[in-house]
């Protein structure tokens, strides 16, 4: 059975979580996360494609890769945790518009507790919905949310594909 298939991108930095301020983000790696997104997606009949860059052009293609051309699957939805992008990038931002994908915006820290370069996100304009200050709980929060946005909306609203197997679906699940 093919499964919706969920981009779970990260950005700059978040490959030295469980180093990186462990008092902001907790002690979790991302191979941590990882295997939650991984856990999560199989009780929810999803497959993921989890994914870190410092590259803010490589996030941008990625995002890109999202959205089915020929030959090409694209993902149903998006899982992104901007990092630092969020603050500052509307190259981001455009491209996730570009993709027609439901997406999900989730951070681990509280951004509205913190320094105020951080209480606004570009990324936030493309999003359904943003989840941020429960660690990495989010992410298995997000990927619930899209689970259920697939299954509500056929396609999330958006254009078809995005299937693990590589098939373009009417509906986000192949069933
Ligand atoms: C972050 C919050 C951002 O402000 C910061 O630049 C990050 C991580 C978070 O997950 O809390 O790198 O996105």
């Amino acid at each position: 059975m093919a499964l919706p298939l969920i981009a779970v991108l990260n950005g700059p930095n978040l490959n030295m979580l469980g180093l990186r301020q462990p008092e902001v983000y907790g002690a979790a790696t991302l191979d941590d996360v990882e295997a939650l997104c991984a856990e999560t997606a199989e009780a929810l009949d999803l497959a993921i494609d989890f994914r870190q860059t410092n590259s803010e052009g490589e996030l941008v293609t990625w995002v890109q890769d999202c959205r089915p051309a020929p030959g090409r699957p694209g993902a149903a939805a998006i899982l992104i945790n901007p990092a630092a992008l969020s603050h500052t990038s509307v190259a981001l931002l455009d491209a996730l518009l570009a993709a027609e994908r439901p997406v999900v915006e989730v951070h681990l820290s509280n951004i509205h507790r913190r320094e105020e370069f951080r209480h606004h996100s570009y990324v936030s304009r493309a999003a359904v919905g943003v989840i941020c200050g429960l660690g990495i709980r989010g992410y298995a929060l997000g990927l619930t949310a899209l689970a259920e946005i697939l299954l509500d909306t056929p396609g999330g609203g958006m254009p078809g594909g995005g299937m693990a197997d590589g098939g373009a679906a009417e509906g986000g699940r192949a069933r």
